[in-house]
């Protein structure tokens, strides 16, 4: 089968999405399901392409087992909204923003916490935050993650 294949997007795409690639792919391969699933991040703004994930994103996925260093930055482009299934915005705005980059691929923008635990919960940007905010988004995408794990298995 097909594996679905998947865009987390965020601001950066040094916090938030890219730990949740490295997290969604983690939660796959736990559960026996990594070839189901292709998963990339992306961000909405250009200012950290080329570059890796924030320290304290690496540290978190470090802590739980996932290496995510050698990712690197990179923008959200056109060809993106052909070559994924499903492209998930870690908050409103991020959603917004894709939905009005690309119109017609509206329907495959939503709201990542929306569409894994209908939980309509922005992930927030913890960019300006502390390292326990780290934490929290760790846990935050772990539980989503799993959940959205859980929903693509119902739907195959
Ligand atoms: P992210 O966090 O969207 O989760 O990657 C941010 C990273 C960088 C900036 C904002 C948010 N920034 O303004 O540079």
């Amino acid at each position: 089968m097909k594996p679905t294949r998947i865009l987390f997007v965020c601001l950066g795409n040094i916090c938030r999405s890219p730990l949740a690639e490295g997290v969604m792919r983690a939660v796959a391969e736990r559960a026996g399901h990594v070839n189901a699933i292709l998963v990339d991040s992306a961000g909405t703004g250009d200012w950290h392409v080329g570059d890796p994930p924030d320290r304290r994103s690496i540290a978190i996925a470090r802590a739980y087992g996932i290496d995510i260093a050698n990712f690197r930055g990179r923008q959200v482009a056109a060809a993106d909204f052909d070559a994924f299934d499903m492209i998930l915005g870690m908050d409103g705005r991020n959603v917004c923003d894709l939905r009005e980059r690309m119109p017609a691929a509206a329907h495959k923008v939503h709201l990542f916490m929306k569409y894994a635990m209908d939980r309509d919960d922005d992930v927030p940007d913890p960019y300006y935050e502390t390292e326990e905010a780290f934490e929290r988004l760790y846990q935050m995408l772990e539980a989503g993650c799993s959940s959205l794990l859980a929903k693509l298995g119902r739907a195959s």
